[in-house]
């Protein structure tokens, strides 16, 4: 596995990789974009990018401009050497782990702004985050020129910025996202779990169980967003030490709020587990639409 910390170095050993044995077909290209501090769900976005692509890269990058000046960047966990050995268990080809230098040089002042959605969920608490990912996003796949992209669903609203800016600067580049990864027992993996003492870990168990209550609540037949918002709010209430950031019910590539969740809606939740802000969601299908029989609908 190479690690590249340079651009020129790391677009120069792909376009090498790329040539491979002067085959006539291309090779495709799967990237996996990190912040590292890897964890299950990373390993098994870089597992979907090995099984669909010929050539994988990673990237590992804890990214300034996404975090606001009174969040975690300077103590966001740092552990590049275990991380290069699961991304070479797993098969990488190439790692990139570019410097803050590197990714903005002096006076770097162009950025990614995807409008509306990047105000929503997350990007209404954390006015500036998307910009920011948004930004390194459209900078690396320029750097990688990857044929595919893989991405957690655990980040649905940066799934829902970075598929507009793919469609709205017509990036050659398709976004796959992969489940969340959860621990035996609910909690969605981040790596910022690893902020949490053992009480907050506990507690932070809130976050899955009120999904999963208003997820129950649905395949019975609620389809008023209301109806289940209330359920993840009471749910996430009775762990009295959360605070609850948001508890939303949304159309997942917009963001907006939705009355019912019959077409399919994006649940999703964030809450401060003593300093640390997690979140979590899932995806309700659509259960109208097409009964096979011509102009009837399901009821
Ligand atoms: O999801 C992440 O880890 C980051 O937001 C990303 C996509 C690597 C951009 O810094």
């Amino acid at each position: 596995m190479q690690i590249h910390p340079d651009i020129p170095e790391l677009r120069d050993a792909l376009r090498k990789l790329r040539a491979g044995s002067g085959l006539a077909m291309p090779r495709s290209v799967g990237f996996v974009p990190t912040m590292g501090a890897l964890h299950m769900g990373h390993r098994s976005l870089v597992q979907a990018a090995r099984r669909h692509c010929d050539i994988v890269i990673a990237s590992i990058f804890v990214n300034p401009t996404q975090f606001a000046p009174n969040e975690d960047f300077s103590r966001y966990p740092r552990t590049l050497e275990q991380d290069c050995q699961m991304l070479e268990a797993e098969g990488v080809d190439l790692v990139f782990t570019p410097t803050a230098d590197a990714m903005y040089p002096p006076g770097a002042s162009t950025f990614v702004d995807v409008e509306g959605v990047s105000d929503r969920l997350d990007g209404a608490s954390r006015p500036g985050h998307f910009r920011g990912v948004a930004t390194v996003v459209a900078k690396l796949f320029h750097i990688a020129q990857p044929d595919f992209a893989f991405f957690g669903q655990k980040d649905a609203a940066q799934v829902a910025v970075l598929r507009k800016m793919v469609r709205d600067l017509d990036f050659l580049v398709e976004i796959i996202v992969c489940p969340t990864v959860r621990e035996p027992d609910g909690l969605a993996m981040s790596s910022r779990n690893r902020y949490l003492s053992a009480e907050e870990r506990r507690q932070a168990l809130a976050l899955s169980r009120a999904l999963q209550a208003a997820q129950t609540q649905a395949a019975r037949g609620e389809h008023r967003a209301a109806a289940l918002q209330e359920t993840m709010r009471a749910t996430l209430q009775k762990e009295p030490a959360l605070r609850v950031d948001y508890v939303a019910v949304v159309d997942p590539d917009t963001l907006l709020p939705v009355d019912d969740v019959r077409a399919g809606a994006l649940l999703a939740v964030a809450a401060y587990v003593g300093s640390t802000r997690l979140i979590d969601n899932v995806l309700l299908a659509a259960t109208t639409g097409n009964t096979g029989v011509p102009g009837k609908k399901k009821s």
